[in-house]
């Protein structure tokens, strides 16, 4: 299967400007022992499918892409493409894959494993729990690609 690739600009990618934005209402995630929690209310960038967001900063230990995949499954990555880069990731519509934003546009499926560019090992995912409302996702350290 040929590989899709998101539309963005040449200056985009040389910049390695992501398409998926940060949350417009801030105060929609927290982080606390080793779990980020996403009141969906407050992301509704997540509510329709395709969406994603991405979050990183205040006490969250790495960066963090969050998809509502167009399978119906909400999917966590650590949002930092294993190739020399470790630029951030976007999901690809219609695919079920995050692409890395960069010129080389590493691309991995709905579990991380690459499927298409220079980097050479998988991104890491977590595990995503739906609850009342709430997404909460363990993030595991020790599988992350730091
Ligand atoms: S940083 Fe992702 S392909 Fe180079």
């Amino acid at each position: 299967m040929a590989e899709k690739r998101l539309k963005r600009s040449f200056l985009q990618r040389v910049m390695g400007t992501p398409a998926t934005q940060k949350p417009a209402e801030s105060q929609c995630w927290n982080y606390a022992e080793g779990k980020l929690t996403i009141d969906l209310q407050k992301a509704p960038e997540l509510t329709v499918s395709g969406g994603a967001l991405r979050l990183e900063g205040n006490n969250l230990p790495l960066r963090v892409l969050v998809v509502n995949s167009e399978d119906g499954e909400y999917r966590a990555y650590h949002n930092r493409c294993t190739h020399i880069g470790h630029r951030r990731l976007d999901p690809v519509p219609g695919t079920n894959t995050v692409q890395c934003c960069s010129i080389n546009h590493s691309t991995f499926d709905c579990c991380g494993a690459k499927i298409e560019g220079p980097a050479r090992r998988p991104v890491a995912n977590f595990p995503v729990e739906k609850n009342q409302g709430r997404l909460i996702i363990s993030i595991v350290e020790q599988a992350t690609n730091r």
